[in-house]
This record gives C-alpha cells, sequence and structure tokens, in this order.
C-alpha cells in the first residue's frame, strides 16, 4: 500500500554548533541513497542562516532528494503537513535558538533528534531545551524525542559522564552516536 504520511524527523537545539546541520544533511543523503529502498526525500531547511541550503548548493550533481527553506513558524505551520503526503521521509533542519520556529518544526515531528557535544557546557544547555519538548509533546502525543551524541571519542572518561549525565534527562539517546568526521571527508562525490 502506498504511504499517505511520510515522516518528519527535526533536528533542533537551542544550543549553536552542536551538529544539526551536519546531522541534518548526512540523514537526508543516507535516506535519498540507501540502495535498497526507493524513499521520496525532502530536506527542509528552517534555520534563516540557510548553513545546509549552502552546502548542498555546492553539489556538482543534482542530489538525490527535494530542498526547501521553511524559517518561520506559521510557514512550517501551514507546509509541513501539505508537504507530508508527497514524501517517505522529511528532515527538518533547525535554527540554534528557543523560538516559536523550533517549536513549530518539533511540534509538527514524529521523531526529534537532538545532537550534543560530548562537553560539560553542551550537555548542560539541554535543561533549556527539555521544556520546550515536552511542550511539544504536550501538543503532539506522538513526538519521540532521541539525543544523538555528536563527536563522541568512545571509551573515554567523558564519553561515560556524558552518557550518565544524559540517562537522568528521561529522554532517551540513541546508542548509535556520532564520531568526528575527518576534515577531509566528502559525503558529495
Ligand atoms: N561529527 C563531527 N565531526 C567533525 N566535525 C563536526 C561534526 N559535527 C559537526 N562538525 C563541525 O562542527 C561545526 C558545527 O556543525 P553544524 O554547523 O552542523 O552545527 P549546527 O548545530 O548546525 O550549528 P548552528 O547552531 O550554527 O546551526 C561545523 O564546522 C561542522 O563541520
Ligand atoms: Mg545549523
Amino acid at each position: 500500500m502506498a504511504q499517505t504520511r511520510g515522516r518528519v524527523i527535526t533536528v533542533c537545539n537551542t544550543k549553536g554548533g552542536v551538529g544539526k546541520s551536519t546531522l541534518a544533511g548526512n540523514l537526508v543523503w543516507a535516506f535519498a541513497t540507501q540502495r535498497s529502498r526507493q524513499r521520496r526525500v525532502l530536506l527542509v531547511d528552517a534555520d534563516p542562516q540557510a548553513s545546509v541550503t549552502k552546502w548542498f548548493d555546492l553539489a556538482p550533481a543534482e542530489l538525490p532528494f527535494d530542498r526547501t527553506q521553511l524559517t518561520t513558524a506559521r510557514v512550517l505551520q501551514q507546509q509541513l503537513p501539505r508537504l507530508r503526503p508527497s514524501y517517505d521521509v522529511i528532515i527538518v533542519d533547525c535554527l540554534p535558538m528557543q523560538s516559536d520556529v523550533t517549536a513549530a518544526a518539533v511540534t509538527q515531528a514524529d521523531l526529534g533528534l537532538v545532537p550534543v557535544l560530548p562537553s560539560p557546557l553542551d550537555v548542560l544547555a539541554y535543561s533549556e531545551l527539555v521544556p520546550l519538548l515536552r511542550q511539544a509533546q504536550g501538543v503532539n502525543a506522538a513526538l519521540q524525542l532521541r539525543f544523538v551524541i555528536n563527536q563522541l571519542a568512545p571509551n573515554t572518561v567523558l564519553a561515560r559522564e556524558v552518557q550518565d549525565t544524559l540517562a537522568d534527562a528521561d529522554i532517551a539517546v540513541l546508542p548509535t552516536y556520532v564520531g568526528l568526521l575527518p576534515r577531509t571527508c566528502r559525503i558529495l562525490r
């Protein structure tokens, strides 16, 4: 049976520079190029800085997914429900602040992915974000939330401390983490 409702994954954190756009860009690429599945994939850039848009503007060839920029809460609220039936997966990259845009993007998501860096300052910052996420769950009971640890050096004291601290946050931590990507890594071959 044809899927009628795409899955929306919103990548968000009120903290800046934690890897939201990197994660969103890599996820969209992974979903769109997985050979075993033919998925219709859309990248929504909700950040007026447009980092992920500028990143994929550099692509030398046609991309295997669609892209759009929806940078106000009103436009997100209007457009995401309209876009859902046309896609299997929609990835939304959020801006780094507590705003009505982030709230709108999370409220309409099936899954909110929250990248966090393994540093005490970044981990402490989640306390600002959790109320916003809980508020979104109050409106959208189906919303699932997961932390994703980014740039984790496994088997270090810091890694263990970060995982322990996040375990107290009452939002599950994905068992899969993102390591330190090499600077020379090119995903757009
Ligand atoms: N796993 C990683 N390994 C190496 N570098 C990374 C990794 N994740 C992110 N970076 C780098 O960290 C910087 C910030 O990443 P990114 O722009 O994805 O964060 P962001 O949360 O989207 O930032 P902003 O809050 O400004 O939107 C970038 O230079 C990016 O290349
Ligand atoms: Mg970003």
